[in-house]
């Protein structure tokens, strides 16, 4: 199993995703979003699934539920013990590894999933490779992601005047949800590829600062955000204010809010075999 441990980067991640309590974020705003992805995705009984950044299984444990095979694989520890203490007895298999170089043989799984997972890796580019390398030709690609202007995405910028700049070679986990992005980082190694917008709605929250509380102490980037400021009283004041002032601005009534995200399957083509000068096979493609 590839350990991540020793990229100060990820370590990084891992430490933030393990922050607050994102297994209730899950269940509070977007219980619904996984099984939403397994069924865009055609998972069926019999089928090889990888679920990739699948935190606690949000979208691993309803594909099990069809009688699919799942591999639940993300950066950090305490999501994917969560996921299987609720996956009980379902074909689940939890392992610990980077989108950006999964542990997996190419080809390995009928159908590759990330639910707002895989745009938290930072090196797009990379992690668009490896959903494409560890799916069989033939095989399903489905990602769901929070769009930029949506409120996640709204989110992020918000918050960015009051993180550290993001390293060199990171990109925004929002462009994530830009089809044309997602297009031209898979490029023409898919076919068909499906994608559409849609909201989910979050009524959890009574009032635009019951969000912010709860993001503050429960969602690891907003945690993170806190703990960079917090001998810093009037940046933390101002950060306050601009997330309430966040949810007032999607506010669709009675403290309601839609939040945008796209939802994109494509199929994976079949790899050419291809003879170099030399004269020996290899794959292309
Ligand atoms: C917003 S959560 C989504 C989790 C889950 N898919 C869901 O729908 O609830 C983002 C997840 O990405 C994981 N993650 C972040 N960077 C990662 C990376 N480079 N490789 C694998 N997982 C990563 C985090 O540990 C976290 O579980």
């Amino acid at each position: 199993m590839t350990s991540t441990i020793n990229d100060p980067l990820k370590a990084r991640h891992r430490t933030m995703w393990g922050l607050g309590d994102y297994p209730l974020v899950a269940d509070t705003v977007i219980a619904d979003l996984g099984a939403v992805l397994v069924e865009a995705s055609g998972v069926r009984p019999g089928d090889r699934v990888l679920d990739v950044a699948a935190g606690s299984g949000n979208a691993a444990i309803p594909a099990a539920r069809l009688g699919a095979s799942v591999v639940a694989n993300d950066l950090t520890p305490s999501l994917l013990e969560e996921g299987r203490s609720r996956a009980g007895d379902l074909a689940v298999t939890w392992e610990e590894g980077d989108a950006e170089a999964l542990p997996y043989a190419d080809g390995s799984f009928d159908v590759v999933l990330s639910c707002l997972g895989v745009m938290f890796a930072p090196h797009h580019q990379a992690g668009a490779d490896e959903l494409v390398r560890v799916c069989r030709p033939g095989g399903t690609i489905g990602l769901l992601s929070w769009t930029p202007g949506g409120f996640i995405g709204q989110l992020f910028a918000t918050m960015k005047p009051y993180v550290p700049p993001p390293p060199p070679g990171a990109s925004p986990p929002p462009l994530w949800g830009s089809e044309e992005h997602v297009r031209q980082m898979l490029g023409d190694r898919v076919t068909d590829m499906r994608a559409r917008t849609a909201t989910v709605r979050v009524a959890a929250f009574a009032t635009p600062e019951e969000f912010r509380e709860f993001f503050k102490a429960n969602y690891g980037p907003t945690v993170v955000a806190y703990r960079g400021i917090a001998d810093k009283p009037d940046r933390v004041a101002a950060l306050d204010a601009d997330l309430a002032a966040l949810a007032r601005r999607f506010d669709v009534g009675g403290g309601a809010m839609e939040w945008e995200y796209l939802l994109l399957t494509a199929t994976v083509r079949g790899r050419r075999l291809a003879r170099d000068v030399s004269g020996s096979v290899g794959r292309s493609g």
